[in-house]
């Protein structure tokens, strides 16, 4: 049966009277997503341990998959008349790929170009994640291949500089620099204005560190050179940091405190991506729901509206909402708006009110799930994913049980899943033994998955039938003769190229006739 929504979208679509756009070429590539906030990816990497590889790409849907592609992505740019090419590589969540836009804006002022080539770079910089040893472990592993790189451009007589930034700089910088010599200079994630006096202090021979943490810096005031290269869709950082304090987490450590930036800047930001040309933005913070413009008091639904009015047909997303802050406003407001997507990442982490409290969530089953019946109540038909952990400290066979009949009970649309992984200085590493072994955590972990791909795959079979609008990102991943981009669901959608004036960045409307647990296929009508 085709599921109904009280809010009606109608952008400009494509074919009959529009504009005329390149048709597919090999040469559009799709823009893969990347990971919300809560949409880590290093899911692959969980697993392997637990799993043979045949049942790990069992598990894996293709839209996770896409995700894990986006780790390591390298930032193509070229910039006419650079003088020197970096090469920067990024790792981690949608904040990370955001912040690589601002490190990217940095270095284009000092006069750098962008190579996809490592061995031609003379500065690399790697922007890390620090959220699972999983997502650690890749960067060890690129920085010992780098040290190579780095001794053949020597034996040239080329000079190339190592930069470790982002999330690990704050708790490796003494690793990296001394015991293993693997980089020249360490800039966490509120330090990247510092990155000019760090390079230049590296060439006079010393090693540069700033990890800094700032209770101020919004970066506002810098126009971010975008990765994406289709110019459809972008990324607006609203707030940096984070204040929750979740047990298991390292984001407080790394991120240093909550500030927002202000309203004014943000929606001169999404007004600029318009004029620009982009249809759609994801407004990005740890915990939006707790946005507060100091001079102004705007909150987060206050925000939202502000952005929603900037241009009716400017797409709207949002990550990640926090059960414990989301209010109705916000709620209402999205109502309010057609053009603010009908999806909410609303991370969940367990179904069970005893783990809640220890992973110091602030909120209990009973209360997510009333959260859930408010979004169901003013927002009919609103698309959900959420994030899970499995085998976190304590975590007993009756809790699993609970986050299952939780998932069941949402009948969530889509799901991050992961293995609990112990980071050290966080509060559950302090307070709390990692007392669930490896193989528990592992099995749950693929019962978790497995229940998630049949919700996935019963949500979007009650799509059949349905006409969905959908944002063209580019061709799909197996045939430049079809494209896809999303509804308005957050879900991909698979359709053939018809040659009427459709492309990337361009709305249409497709009737979607078959479905997978990742994918919606449909007709352009
Ligand atoms: N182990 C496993 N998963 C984690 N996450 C955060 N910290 C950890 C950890 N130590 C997951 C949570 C969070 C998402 C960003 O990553 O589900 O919502
Ligand atoms: Fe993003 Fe850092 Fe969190 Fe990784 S650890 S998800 S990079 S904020």
């Amino acid at each position: 049966m085709a599921q109904t929504t009280q809010k009606v979208f109608s952008p400009k679509v494509a074919g009959g009277a529009a504009p005329p756009s390149a048709a597919p070429s090999a040469a559009t590539s799709a823009a893969p997503a990347a990971p919300a906030l809560g949409g880590h990816t290093d899911l692959s990497a969980d697993l392997a341990t637990a799993l043979t590889p045949d049942a790990v790409r069992g598990l894996l849907t293709p839209d996770k998959v896409m995700d894990e592609s986006r780790q390591g992505e390298a930032l193509n740019r070229s910039v006419a008349g650079a003088q020197r090419l970096a090469y920067v590589e990024t790792y981690g969540c949608q904040m990370n790929f955001s912040d690589t836009e601002i490190i990217a804006a940095m270095l284009t002022e000092q006069g750098y170009g962008f190579t996809k080539d490592e061995s031609a770079a003379d500065l690399v910089l790697l922007n890390t994640c620090a959220i699972r040893e999983g997502a650690e472990q890749k960067v060890w592993e690129r920085l010992k291949h780098l040290r190579h790189v780095k001794r053949q451009r020597a034996q040239r007589g080329q000079d190339q500089l190592v930069g470790l930034m982002g999330c690990m700089a704050e708790r490796l910088k003494a690793k990296v620099l001394d015991q293993e010599q693997l980089v020249d200079l360490v800039v966490g994630p509120d330090a990247y204005r510092s990155l000019p006096e760090l390079i230049a202090q590296v060439g006079s021979g010393q090693k540069a560190v700033n990890v800094l943490l700032s209770r101020e810096e919004t970066y506002a005031d810098i126009a971010p050179i975008r990765l994406d290269t289709n110019g459809v869709s972008a990324f607006v950082s609203i707030m940096r940091g984070c204040d929750n304090m979740c047990a298991f987490c390292v984001v407080p450590f790394t991120r240093g405190r909550e500030r927002s930036r202000a309203a004014d800047s943000i929606v001169a930001e999404c007004a600029q991506l318009v004029a620009e040309g982009y249809q759609e933005v994801t407004l990005l913070g740890q915990n939006v729901d707790s946005y507060h413009d100091e001079a102004t008091g705007v909150d987060f639904a206050g925000l939202l509206d502000q952005v929603a009015r900037v241009s009716p047909t400017l797409r709207i997303r949002y990550s990640t909402s926090h059960p414990k802050d989301m209010t109705d406003a916000v709620l209402h407001v999205m109502a309010a708006h057609p053009n603010i997507c009908n999806y909410i990442h609303l991370p969940v982490q367990s179904g069970s009110s005893a783990v809640l409290e220890r992973m110091n969530r602030g909120y209990t089953r009973e209360w997510y799930l009333e959260r859930i019946a408010a979004i169901r109540r003013i927002l009919p038909g609103c698309a959900l994913s959420t994030d899970i952990i499995t085998g976190f400290c304590g975590e007993a066979e009756a809790d699993h049980a609970e986050t299952l009949s939780l998932m069941r009970a949402v009948g969530f649309d889509h799901a991050f899943m992961f293995a609990y992984s112990e980071r050290p200085g966080t509060l559950a590493a302090r307070k709390y033994p990692d007392d669930v072994e490896e193989v528990v955590k592992k099995r749950r972990l693929a019962e978790v998955i497995a229940l998630q791909q049949e919700l996935s795959l019963a949500s979007n079979r009650r799509d059949i039938g349905s006409v969905q609008t959908v944002l063209i990102e580019g061709t799909s991943k197996r045939s430049t003769a079809q494209w896809s981009g999303r509804a308005d669901s957050n879900k991909m959608v698979v359709f053939d190229a018809v040659g009427r004036g459709e492309g990337p960045g361009t709305y249409v409307q497709v009737e979607i006739s078959e479905v997978s647990s990742a994918t919606l296929k449909g007709r352009m009508i």
